[in-house]
């Protein structure tokens, strides 16, 4: 039989990029091999995003550009699944005539047999079901990488919280909390193949378990951090409203879980915050950062915001400004309020206009850059354990005069911040064994969006991997 093969296209958050995993792990299952050349696919999908209007233009423009190789091999198997997928249904089939297969968020399981049908009997599905209790969601036993040192692992799905801008309840359906074990036994033979961080994944990982009677999440976390052989943990993404003092105190318990909190606030206005039905205040909000920096003072903060929510006032935009002047977060994410058809702000008065929007978008990043910055240059001189992710560049021996290429690596301190450095004993060949070590490093040198570090020498693999070391050389 002749070798088939699929192009995979993700667009969006860790979760679809979890859940792309899952699909590609199917996939190979009924046979396709996977390709990065859309030229030779027989089968191609692509894992959409709909949470602001671009996410889903990035989906249409690129099933637009498939209409020349479905002219091409007819035979061509195009598949739309992930939030897009839930949002719009069959209204897709109509838009793309040439699109096979529409399937959901809660669809990955089904998808061998979806596709098996249009192999068959070459016809058009629709399977975007979103049931009110799904099936336990759960990944393949026997999930493998290949040589990546970190990964994700989801560990709920869906979101109850309905915040009013927000389409991930309407299109990723009720939230759902996967059994502890299972994601232990995930987690065990992901280390087991070489990962050595994990970054656990849910809309609001706070709320983790609750609902089922499982384990609270702090619990859960403990019982990682339990894993031989895993160095980090991460997690994203938390609620402020259901963020309590047994997750502050899991930081300082648990060695392996990273000195890094992704907290977002989106409006620095108790007004704006209501109408977002975020459930929680500014002061609310100050005071858990407070908590958070007595108990963990390393630990590093960053948010997300909306700006140009309906109805957002000059006043309003400018408490969000004061807010991030007195938080100091070490980096944030901010985007422009999107209008999205299922979610209930679409039907709110006083829209912002584009431009003041976008106007409000860069005075908000110009001034958080300032304080990127100072945290970044806050590190210089201090020693930091870096977790090798890999290769970062090669510079070409030439000008060294070296048999070998220097090779530039990459990491990130517990903080998450990115660290590139020179380890001149571990050419390019070692790439497989240094990856994944820890490594001491001095850092030199800060950038807008980096560090540059120095080795101080090998830590053992469980010693010291958490926080800032004062530099004594
Ligand atoms: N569950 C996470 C966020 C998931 S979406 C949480 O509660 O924080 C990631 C971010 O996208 C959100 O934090 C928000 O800042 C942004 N976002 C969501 N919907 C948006 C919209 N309609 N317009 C602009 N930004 C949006
Ligand atoms: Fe969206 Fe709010 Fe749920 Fe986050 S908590 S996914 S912002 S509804
Ligand atoms: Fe993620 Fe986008 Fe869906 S952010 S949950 S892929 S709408």
């Amino acid at each position: 039989m002749l070798n088939k093969y699929f192009y995979l296209n993700t667009i969006g958050c860790q979760m679809n990029v979890y859940d792309s995993e899952q699909i590609a792990a199917r996939l190979a299952a009924l046979g396709y091999q996977q390709t990065g050349s859309l030229e030779i696919a027989d089968l191609v999908i692509v894992n959409t995003c709909t949470i602001r209007a671009k996410a889903e233009q990035k989906a249409f423009s690129f099933l637009g550009r498939l209409a020349r190789l479905k002219i091409k091999k007819p035979g061509l198997i195009i598949g739309v699944g992930g939030c897009v997928a839930q949002q719009e249904g069959d209204k897709i089939l109509r838009r793309v005539p040439y699109i096979d297969l529409v399937f959901g968020t809660q669809a990955i399981d089904r998808l061998p047999l979806l596709i098996r049908k249009i192999e068959n009997k070459r016809c058009r599905i629709v399977d975007v079901a979103l049931t009110e209790k799904p099936r336990q969601p759960d990944a393949l036993p026997d999930r493998r990488l290949d040589g990546s040192v970190s990964t994700f692992v989801t560990i709920m799905r869906g979101c109850d919280n309905f915040c009013t801008y927000c389409v991930v309840p309407h299109v990723r359906g009720r939230e759902i909390s996967r059994h502890p074990d299972r994601i232990l036994e995930e987690i065990r033979g992901l280390v087991q193949s070489g990962v050595k961080e994990v970054t656990l994944l849910g809309q609001n990982v706070n709320s983790y378990g609750k609902k089922e009677g499982l384990c609270s999440f702090a619990e859960l976390l403990s019982r990682v951090n339990s894993i031989e052989g895993l160095l980090r943990i991460r997690f994203t993404t938390s609620h402020p409203k259901d963020f309590g003092n047994d997750l502050i105190n899991a930081f300082k318990t648990n060695e392996k879980v990273c000195d890094h909190i992704h907290l977002p606030i989106q409006s620095g206005s108790d007004r704006i915050l209501k109408r977002m039905n975020r459930k929680y205040t500014k002061a609310l909000y100050l005071d858990k950062i407070t908590k958070l920096r007595d108990t963990c003072p390393g630990i590093a903060i960053t948010s997300d915001f909306i700006v140009g929510f309906p109805g957002e006032t000059e006043a309003d935009f400018n408490r969000t400004m004061d807010l991030i002047k007195l938080v100091q977060f070490d980096g944030l994410f901010a985007f422009v309020y999107s209008d999205r058809p299922k979610a209930p702000a679409v039907q709110f008065k006083n829209k912002i206009l584009e431009e003041e929007k976008r106007e409000r978008l860069q005075i908000l990043l110009k001034l958080q850059e300032n304080f990127t910055r100072m945290k970044n240059q806050a590190l210089v001189g201090s020693v930091q354990p870096i977790l090798v992710e890999g290769i970062s560049k090669k510079q070409s021996s030439g000008s060294f005069n070296r048999s070998q290429p220097i090779v530039q690596w990459t990491g990130r301190t517990s903080t998450n911040k990115i660290v590139n450095f020179y380890h001149n004993d571990t050419p390019q060949s070692d790439a497989d064994i240094f990856a994944g070590k820890m490594v001491r490093t001095k850092i030199e040198k800060a950038y807008a969006h980096s560090l540059w570090g120095k080795p101080v020498g090998a830590k053992s693999a469980t010693g010291g991997l958490k926080g800032e070391e004062s530099y004594a050389a």
